[in-house]
């Protein structure tokens, strides 16, 4: 599903490398977990996998299914099926958070040739999707993460991700500034979408959301590359003792 090889990345503002070699394969039905220390590079990973600008690949590649995802626009990466839950979700002033699910997911049929959703079936949908995930029709209407309290934007997110069915799904730190019982719906929310077509990448710093979110795979990221793959034990063994046994094995 997505195949990360040898990616090299440096900021385009100043001289910098964050991403030294990340070598990473997400089969589909798999969820791959990243933990790892701050500023280990976990977020640049995801914000170049999405396009965002402000990084250059100075080596390696990302393909989607086979497809290379880096020559891609933001918006091209998204119709081919790839969706990033954002650490620090975006406030979209001016624009209700209906209307921006909803073109958005036209957008995305329309890029893939196929018929835009009519507006019952649409209002049908997103009601019973935020409904699972207790977002009330007033945070619909409101404009998108406008005045969202931290674990409100992160349900947000999950319902985007929940409506556009993304092949490729990518938490970074989703988990954070929720309550337990937010955590519970957001990891029900990912749940009911693990599918045998569909991938995970579930960037977070606690075992906690693993518990909810069982993984297949943990990976740990420091300095820019992944360091060492394992299963669920992975992130237990770093809940219990931290990193820094992880770091001075590979050191
Ligand atoms: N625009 C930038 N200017 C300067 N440094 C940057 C910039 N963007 C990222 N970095 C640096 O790159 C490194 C990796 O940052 P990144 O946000 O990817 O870490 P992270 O693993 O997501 O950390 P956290 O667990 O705290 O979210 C950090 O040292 C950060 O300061
Ligand atoms: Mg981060």
């Amino acid at each position: 599903m997505l195949e990360i090889k040898n990616l090299h990345v440096d900021l385009e503002e100043e001289e910098k490398t964050i991403l030294k070699g990340v070598n990473l394969t997400v089969e589909a039905g798999k969820v791959h977990a990243i933990m790892g220390p701050n500023g280990s590079g976990k977020s640049t990973l995801s914000y170049v996998l999405s396009g965002r600008d402000g990084y250059r690949v100075t080596e390696g590649s990302a393909t989607l299914e086979g497809v290379d995802i880096l020559a891609m626009e933001p918006e091209e990466r998204a119709s081919a099926g790839l969706f990033l839950a954002f650490q620090y979700p975006v406030e979209i002033p001016g624009v209700g958070n209906m209307t921006f699910l909803r073109t958005a997911m036209n957008a995305q049929r329309k890029a893939r040739g196929e018929d835009e959703i009519s507006a019952a079936d649409f209002l049908k949908l997103v009601r019973a999707k935020a409904k699972t995930l207790k977002i009330d029709a007033e945070m619909l209407k409101r404009p998108v993460n406008v005045g969202f309290s931290g674990g409100e934007k992160k349900r947000n997110e999950i319902l985007q991700m929940a409506m556009l069915e993304p092949k490729m799904c990518i938490l970074d730190e989703t988990d954070s500034g929720l309550d337990v019982d937010a955590m519970k719906l957001v990891s029900e929310g990912v749940n009911a979408l693990r599918d045998a077509g569909r991938g995970f990448l579930v960037i977070t710093h606690y075992q906690r959301l693993l518990d909810h979110i069982k993984p297949d795979v943990v990976h740990i990221m420091s300095d820019g590359r992944i360091i060492k793959t394992g299963g669920p034990e992975l992130a237990l063994e770093v809940e219990k003792n931290g990193y820094a046994d992880i770091l001075s094995e590979v050191a």
